[in-house]
Formats: C-alpha cells, sequence, structure tokens
C-alpha cells in the first residue's frame, strides 16, 4: 500500500493526490484522504482507483494544508468504502492510516469494544485509531507510542489530530520516508512520490516514531528516547520516475534495458584482469554454498544465478521461493551465503527469508535495486542492481539488472575459488560489455513481436520452453504473460515437457521455445519437432543467422549471437513485449494488472 503525508502552505489534497498518484503501483483497489479544515478534520476515502477519490474530493473541495493519504491494496477487509483508510475515532477527531498487518487484532479490537468503542470497518488497522484515541491525553506522540506497545506485527503507521499541527508516524516492517522541504514537510512510503518536491530525505529505521511538523522532524524510538536520522540527498529524477513519452511505465521500462545494463555493469568490469570489481566486503572463499532466497521475477533472476554460480565457480546452489525458504527448515550453517533478491527491498517474505537464514548463521548478501530499503540494513553486504525506479508492476529492466548482476558475482566467485580461467572471464567480460547494443537491436524487433501477439492474443493457454539457462527465462516469460494479459501460461523445462504438459498441446495451443545457440540446441530443436508433430504452434526465439528453425517455427524473433550463459538477458526481451502486446490488444491495465501490487509487504 501507498502512504503520503503532507504539512506545509500548499493545499493538501493536491499533493496528497499528486503523491498517491505516484504510489500508486504499491497497491490501487482504494484510496482515501484526511484534511484538516477549518471545520475539522475531514476524511474522504472511496473504493476502487484513484480517480474515483479525485472525482469525490473535486465535490467536497477540501481546504486545508496539513494532510494524509492512503492507496490500499486489500489484506483484511475486502476493497469498500469503510474498510479504506484513513480510519477514524467515532468522534472523528483522530485520523489514521496503516499499512501492514497487526497480528493481535482481534485480541485488542475485542478488548477496545468492551470499553465501549464502535467500529466501522473489517480492517486490522481501525484498532490503531481507537488504541490512540485511548491512550491521548494532549501529546499525539506520546499516545501513538504507547498504542503500539500493544500491537504486535508489521506497521508503518501515521495518524494526525484535529488540534495539532503535526502528523505523527512509525514504522517497523513497512517502509517509510521522511522528505525534507522549506517550511513545509512530507512523509511517503516510497521515494517517487517526495521526488517533486524535494530530494532530501529521511529513511526511517524499525522502530523509528516521528513528529512531523512545518519546521521540521522529531525522530525518537518506542520509548521515547531521542534518535538521530541523517537525512540523505536521492538522486532519482523525477522524469526517471514518470513514463517520459511512453504510453506505459513497462513499455518505457523495457526500452531503458540497455541504458540500465550500462548502469548495472558500469564500473565493474575488469576486462584486463579477467575479473570484476563488486566492491563486496565478503570473501568469497568463505563460504561453501549459496542459497537464493527471492520472489517473483527475482527468484528467477536467482535460478539464473544457480546456472552461473554452479557452472562457473562449482559452487552448491539452492534456490527457493522465499515463503518456501522460510519455512521449511533448510540446512545452513556458517558457510552458507544467503543471497536476497529484491527490486524493492521491501518484499516481506524475502526480508523473513533472509531473516530466517541469519538466525541460523548465514553470511548475507543483498541483491537491491532500491537504496535505502529496509534489506539493504539487513544484509552485510549489498549488490547495487542500478536500475532505477521501476514503476510497472511487471518488472522487466530490474529482472534485467539482475541478471548482469548474477552474472557478475558468479564471475567473481569463479576468479577467487580459482574455477574460472582469466581467459575465460575475459571473454564472458567482454561479451557482457556488447549486452547493451545487443538488447538494444532486439528492441527493435516490437513491429514483428506486435504481428505475432496479433495472431496469437486470442489463446486461452501459452507454454513456455527453454533449457539451461534458458529455463528462467521460459519461467518469467510465462510469468509476464500471466501478469499482465491474464492468459494462462506454462513454463517447463524443454526436456520434461514429455513428462506430462505435451498432453497439452493441440493445435491451439502457442508454445514459445527459447531456442537460442548453446550446447543444448540441438535437444532443444527435437523438442520443437515433438510439438510441431502434435499439431502444436510455435514461436521460436532463435540465434541470427539460423535459418534451420525457420522450417520447423510457425514464427522466428531472432535475437544476436551472445555467449550462451548470457543469452537470457537477450532472449527475455522480446517475451516482455509478447506479454505487453498482448496485454495492449486485450484491453489490460498493463501498468497495474488486477490482484498485484509492485510491492508486498504482508505475507
Ligand atoms: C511482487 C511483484 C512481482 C515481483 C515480486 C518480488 O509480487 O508483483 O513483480 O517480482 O513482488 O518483488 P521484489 O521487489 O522483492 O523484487
Amino acid at each position: 500500500c501507498g502512504i503520503i503525508g503532507y504539512i506545509g502552505f500548499r493545499k493538501a489534497t493536491d499533493v496528497l493526490v499528486d503523491g498517491l498518484r505516484r504510489l500508486e503501483y504499491r497497491g490501487y483497489d482504494s484510496a482515501g484522504v484526511a484534511v484538516k479544515t477549518a471545520e475539522g478534520l475531514k476524511v474522504v476515502k472511496r473504493s476502487g482507483k484513484l480517480s474515483v477519490l479525485e472525482a469525490a474530493l473535486r465535490e467536497e473541495g477540501l481546504e486545508g494544508h496539513l494532510g494524509i493519504g492512503h492507496t490500499r491494496w486489500a489484506t483484511h477487509g475486502a476493497p469498500t468504502d469503510p474498510n479504506a483508510h484513513p480510519h477514524t475515532t467515532e468522534d472523528g477527531r483522530i485520523a489514521v492510516i496503516h499499512n501492514g498487518i497487526i497480528e493481535n487484532y482481534l485480541e485488542l479490537k475485542e478488548a477496545l469494544k468492551a470499553r465501549g468503542h464502535r467500529f466501522s470497518s473489517d480492517t486490522d488497522s481501525e484498532v490503531l485509531a481507537h488504541l490512540i484515541e485511548e491512550k491521548y491525553r494532549g501529546d499525539l506522540l506520546e499516545a501513538l507510542r504507547e498504542a503500539l506497545q500493544e500491537v504486535r506485527g508489521a506497521y508503518a503507521v501515521v495518524a494526525v489530530h484535529q488540534d495539532h499541527e503535526e502528523i505523527v508516524a512509525a514504522r517497523t516492517v513497512s517502509p517509510l520516508v521522511v522528505g525534507l522541504g522549506e517550511g513545509e514537510n512530507f512523509l511517503a512510503s516510497d521515494v517517487p512520490a517526495l521526488l517533486p518536491y524535494t530530494r532530501k530525505v529521511i529513511f526511517l529505521h524499525d522502530g523509528d516514531v516521528a513528529r512531523i511538523t512545518r519546521e521540521g522532524v522529531e525522530i525518537t524510538d518506542l520509548l521515547g528516547n531521542p534518535l538521530l536520522r541523517e537525512a540523505v540527498e536521492v538522486d532519482w529524477s523525477l522524469e526517471a520516475a514518470e513514463k517520459g513519452g511512453f504510453p506505459h511505465y513497462m513499455l518505457k521500462e523495457i526500452y531503458e534495458q540497455p541504458w540500465v545494463l550500462e548502469n548495472t555493469l558500469g564500473g565493474r568490469l575488469l576486462e584486463e584482469v579477467g575479473d570484476v570489481d563488486l566492491g563486496l566486503e565478503l570473501d568469497p572463499l568463505e563460504v561453501d554454498r549459496v542459497h537464493m532466497v527471492a520472489c517473483g521475477t527475482a527468484a528467477y533472476a536467482g535460478l539464473y544465478g544457480k546456472y552461473l554460480l554452479e557452472g562457473l565457480a562449482r559452487i552448491p546452489v539452492e534456490c527457493d521461493v522465499a515463503s518456501e525458504y522460510r519455512y521449511r527448515d533448510p540446512v545452513v550453517d556458517g558457510k552458507t551465503l544467503a543471497v536476497a533478491i529484491s527490486q524493492s527491498g521491501e518484499t516481506i517474505d524475502t526480508l523473513e527469508g533472509l531473516r530466517e537464514a541469519k538466525r541460523k548463521g548465514a553470511r548475507t548478501l543483498g541483491v537491491i535495486n532500491a537504496k535505502g530499503s529496509s534489506l539493504t540494513r539487513e544484509v552485510e553486504a549489498v549488490l547495487y542492481i542500478h536500475a532505477g525506479p521501476e514503476i510497472g508492476v511487471a518488472s522487466t529492466k530490474a529482472y534485467m539488472a539482475m541478471l548482469a548482476a548474477m552474472a557478475m558475482l558468479a564471475i567473481r566467485f569463479g576468479r577467487a575459488r580459482g574455477t574460472l580461467g582469466q581467459e575465460e572471464a575475459r571473454a564472458l567480460i567482454r561479451e557482457l560489455k556488447k549486452l547493451p547494443r545487443l538488447v538494444e537491436e532486439v528492441l527493435e524487433k516490437r513491429p514483428l513481436i506486435a504481428h505475432i501477439a496479433e495472431k496469437y492474443h486470442q489463446a486461452q493457454d501459452f507454454l513456455f520452453l527453454g533449457r539451461h539457462v534458458q529455463v528462467p527465462t521460459a519461467y518469467e516469460g510465462a510469468l509476464k504473460l500471466k501478469e499482465i494479459s491474464y492468459i494462462h501460461a506454462e513454463a517447463y523445462p524443454a526436456g520434461e515437457m514429455k513428462h506430462g504438459p505435451i498432453a497439452l498441446i493441440d493445435e491451439r495451443l502457442p508454445v514459445v521455445v527459447l531456442a537460442t545457440q548453446g550446447p543444448l540446441y540441438e535437444k532443444t530443436l527435437s523438442n520443437i519437432q515433438e510439438v510441431r508433430a502434435r499439431g502444436g504452434k510455435v514461436i521460436a526465439v532463435a540465434t541470427e543467422g539460423d535459418e534451420e528453425i525457420r522450417k520447423l517455427a510457425q514464427d522466428v524473433v531472432y535475437v544476436p549471437q551472445v555467449h550462451p550463459l548470457l543469452s537470457p538477458m537477450v532472449s527475455v526481451v522480446p517475451l516482455q513485449l509478447l506479454a505487453y502486446e498482448v496485454a495492449v490488444l486485450l484491453g489490460r491495465d498493463v501498468d497495474q494488472p488486477r490482484n498485484l501490487a509492485k510491492s508486498v509487504t504482508v505475507e
């Protein structure tokens, strides 16, 4: 979910709505604001998209210079008007917004009810409003601190009181950032919401409680002990966080990939010596196995990392989605390196998976995009992927950057462990350097891919096949299609197809096959034959110059020749574009697909 707060001299609703628009990718099934007006605290909230709230605000015309706003992704309670945030006390004097989950809310709610509180929503968040009300004796911050001492769970919470010119806030697991201005200050769950106003921010830490006034910010711990938190300048430009002329963020982000690769690889490749400089204070010789911990797209990047780290560095790697890793009691010791991969650095499953590894004594590394995010503070070492802000819910450029990070990690480990020779490393590095240009070439295939999308967008199902490093590419291609077009798609290692999914194949099933050059090319061709023999329609992603494949596949998208281990970076691009074009043809909401959120901070 997204939170925004404002206190200053501007019209609060303008800042709040603008901020929520930039945070919409964090969740968007309902939205609301509370503004301190001359007639007291006023709340307007609506289920549905932000535009519904905007229309309501135009009617209500709330005047005031202090307010808080929220865009919600439902966890407890359906996306209805009463369940939207902010939540207020019965007398309407206090309004509260909360992200996260309050684990003991039922208990708290029963007790509050017994003491005479009446509730107007099904949410866990509303208990916070009532708790704060009970504790309030003239100091809102004090009341918040006291209330939180009774709460178990994860939260970013902000509150305002009709009699106070201030916003109070606290966080544990869910992120919150304070934006510093002149005569005005801000609060948000993510940096893009602040960029039009300020670049100077303070990232609140777990357990921080803050009072924000026009003049400044006061931060304490839960017991009221003052804390010093440094302000940092963020270097994201506003343009970078906006669409830059593209119809969708997702398309813009797909097109940014050459630049992103430059950024991720930049300054790290040491071609002469055949090594990479990741600036990590982590000696590869101190670990003897790796556990990848991640979710969604990031988990597929981890799977790619497995092929590379095992292949080049001869280090055993396990890959798990974090929600499984956390509860499967993994075997970990002090020589295990847990690698948490995350665009947002806030995905709660990933954070908890990482914590589980830490509890068991693992060394830790984060492969992360968002600076200052929670994950960055919990790992020993961070390898930033430098993909810039990613707004489209379906991850594209962050995936690309994660793949590049995995390749560099494998080279570093391979060199350190003596399993990767200098010449081989140099060859890989030379190929890595070519990637930005090669990805640029693939982007030029968009008209062809749009044509393929036109042919198959009515299909009910898709199958994606690949082998070796292209297995994760197949998974990612299927995930992209599912996420934004809502077409059912499955991905399989091509060699495994005959053990089950082959039963699905008929003339209505488009099968996307990653058939780029590499040691298993011939085997993949046999799999294509198997699909053809059963009437399936083959869309192949193949290496430029491969004439053979034309005879077998209905459609071929050629990608440039590159080292086989790096082929996923050029091959995933047509799959991203295919998902995009199909979704557009089907009239889907590309940047905000139904039911999904960009950053899932609930378990
Ligand atoms: C959400 C998004 C996915 C993303 C996953 C992991 O579910 O919808 O697109 O891959 O979280 O996100 P992270 O920020 O940890 O990479």
